[in-house]
């Protein structure tokens, strides 16, 4: 693998076209738990997790998106692209396809919004159902292999109340075939998902942080010397990620170059 190993420190990582890194260089076993982390909207965070997923998911490897805000132009977007199923509950209801053989590579749980009162409830109810339902078919003899993302992780934790869940899914569920991709905004004041996700993902992917205090976080949690990480991160270009798989352990940046470009809200 071309991939940089981690001792040599006086140049930046290899940069790798973001096609290339997904096809040929991303080494996604199942069960791998993945972190994000990057500023809200400037990092493109979502786009590149759906980039990635790209060559990954399969009917036995699908993809489960959970949702928690009202509107995502890039979720949208992908679930167009890639022919996902959208669905407002949890277990969904089978369509005439999929009783003649159909099977989706990705769903995308999207719980209803707009009532103040009522949608942090309805979506801890509807996604919580999904994880419980896919954390018990994973305890099984022949257990059933998935990735769930939990984009917009804090507000999955904070708002939406799942936790618990979305914690022992981090220390539990990666023996079971079932990955969890967690998504950052600010490396410190993330709670214990992010903090649990730090230490048990097989990769980060970092965006450029804006402030020092939270790139000398990342560089703490990203388990590669602390200045090599500072030095490469403030040298990030807009949408570019420093990438650091821990099987290697290696390191790469990703590049912004994604296939699909910038999607705009009538786009999606
Ligand atoms: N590599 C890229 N090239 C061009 N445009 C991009 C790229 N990545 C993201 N964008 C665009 O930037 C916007 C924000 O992207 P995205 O929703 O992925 O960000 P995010 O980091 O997930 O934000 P948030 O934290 O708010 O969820 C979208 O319009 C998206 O199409
Ligand atoms: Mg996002």
């Amino acid at each position: 693998m071309a991939l940089l190993q981690l001792n040599t420190w006086t140049e930046m990582p290899v940069a790798f076209s973001r096609p290339v890194f997904s096809a040929d260089y991303f080494d996604y076993h199942d069960g791998d738990h993945v972190v994000f982390s990057g500023p809200t909207q400037i990092s493109g965070k979502t786009q590149l997790a759906m980039d990635l997923m790209g060559p990954i998911v399969s009917p036995t490897l699908p993809a489960y998106v959970a949702v928690s805000k009202p509107r995502d132009k890039v979720t949208s977007y992908y679930a167009k692209l890639y022919g996902w199923k959208i669905v407002r509950e949890w277990p969904p209801q089978k369509e005439l396809r999929e009783f003649f053989g159909h099977k989706y590579s990705g769903y995308v749980v999207w719980p209803r919004f707009g009532d103040l009162d009522a949608d942090a409830p309805n979506a801890q109810r509807v996604l919580g159902a999904m994880l419980r339902d896919l954390y018990a078919k994973g305890a099984k003899k022949k257990p059933k292999h998935g990735i769930v993302v939990m984009d917009d992780t804090r507000d999955k934790e904070k708002v939406v109340g799942l936790k618990g869940e979305m914690v022992q899914y981090l220390t539990m569920s990666g023996a079971m075939g079932l990955g969890e991709w967690v998504f950052v905004q600010k490396g410190s004041q993330q709670g214990d998902t992010a903090l649990s996700a730090y230490s048990n993902a097989a990769h980060g992917f970092f965006f450029k942080d804006p402030s020092g205090r939270g790139r000398e976080y990342i560089a703490d949690v990203a388990g590669i010397d602390p200045n090599y990480a500072e030095w490469v991160m403030t040298q990030l270009k807009p949408r570019q990620a420093l990438y650091v798989g821990r099987r290697g352990p290696v390191i790469c940046i990703v590049d912004s170059d994604s296939p699909v470009g910038e999607i705009k809200e009538r786009e999606s």
